[in-house]
């Protein structure tokens, strides 16, 4: 297909991440209506014809996750019902994904709800970034809904060694689960890894120890999916200073930054954080715009 017969949405969380990816791609910023009503209902109206197109609707959805999933579902039924051949949802921050499982009797397995609700509202492919998908793989494992979940890893690694000057790194995923992360991002700077071992207290306290001895002489890097309260890289971070760290840095693909995160973990002694625009805010500085653009352009066979 070419450039002209896509159309790139911006939801009202990712119209900066929007444009730029319809930069990326050649193809046009389409145009949305996206309103609240008093009560806070949501209210839609796609102004470009979609009718025959390929639709990509980009709405990562963190901080506001109902919100911005209900806007999100109203835009791609939307589409599919206005003749709109197949819809794609760009969807770095994927909410409700960490209940994953039913972790005690009687929860919603959420991932599943969400799935189900993509799959209803027309949407065939849905791409993240560095989503939690970790007992689940795929959404297909749930729903008829494809995804492709990607990692910002590599780019945050060669903009923090831009940015922070980097000396004799080693990079840190904070907890088991972020070692592929730490991998990736290691790989990138050509760099030593190792993860620590995290234990959540409460929604804002966490424990961190090492996993294992390691030496670190110069700086650290600690690489993670998700910095929200910042509890588990101010925790990090003192432990990282007790091995021995000159310097400890943080990056993250989704900076939520919740409460006093910033605060939290320059007190631990954090001397730099750096995030993605998956999530907008002060700390975005690399983008995910030319990684999902080369996804979507392989997906969809784009010339
Ligand atoms: C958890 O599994 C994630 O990978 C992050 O480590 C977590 O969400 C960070 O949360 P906080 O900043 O509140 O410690």
């Amino acid at each position: 297909m070419v450039p002209s017969e896509l159309l790139v949405f911006g939801g009202s969380a990712s119209r900066g991440l929007a444009s730029k990816l319809a930069k990326e791609l050649g193809a046009e910023p389409a145009r949305a209506e996206l309103k609240r009503f008093p009560d806070g209902e949501c209210y839609v109206r796609l102004v470009d014809d979609v009718s025959g197109k390929v639709v990509a609707i980009v709405q990562s959805m963190a901080l506001k996750p109902n919100e911005y999933l209900v806007e999100y579902l109203l835009m791609s039924e939307t589409a599919r019902d206005l003749g709109a051949e197949k819809v794609v949802g760009v969807i770095p921050y994927l909410p409700y994904a960490r209940q994953d499982a039913r972790f005690n009797p009687g929860e919603a397995l959420s991932v599943k709800v969400v799935a189900g609700l993509l799959e209803k509202a027309g949407t065939e492919l849905v791409i993240t970034v560095d989503g939690h998908f970790h007992r689940v793989k795929n959404l297909r494992d749930l729903s008829r809904v494809e995804s492709v979940n990607l990692t910002a890893a590599p780019l945050l690694a060669r903009a923090a060694v831009e940015r922070f000057g980097l000396r004799d790194p080693v990079v840190f995923g904070p907890d088991e689960e972020s070692e592929p992360m730490a991998k990736a991002a290691a790989e990138a700077i050509g760099a030593e890894y190792s993860v620590l071992v995290k234990k959540r207290i409460t929604a804002t306290e966490v424990e961190v120890k090492p996993a294992r001895e390691v030496e670190v002489r110069g700086d650290a890097l600690i690489v993670d999916d998700i910095i929200s309260t910042g509890g588990t890289v101010a925790e990090a971070a003192k432990v990282l200073r007790s091995l021995g760290a000159k310097r400890v840095f943080a990056a993250c693909t989704h900076a939520l930054l919740v409460g006093n995160a910033e605060e939290r973990m320059a007190a631990a002694g954090v001397a730099g954080v750096i995030a993605t625009d998956a999530v907008e805010g002060p700390r975005s500085v690399v983008s995910v715009a030319p990684l999902v653009a080369r996804a979507l352009k392989e997906r969809l066979k784009l010339a």
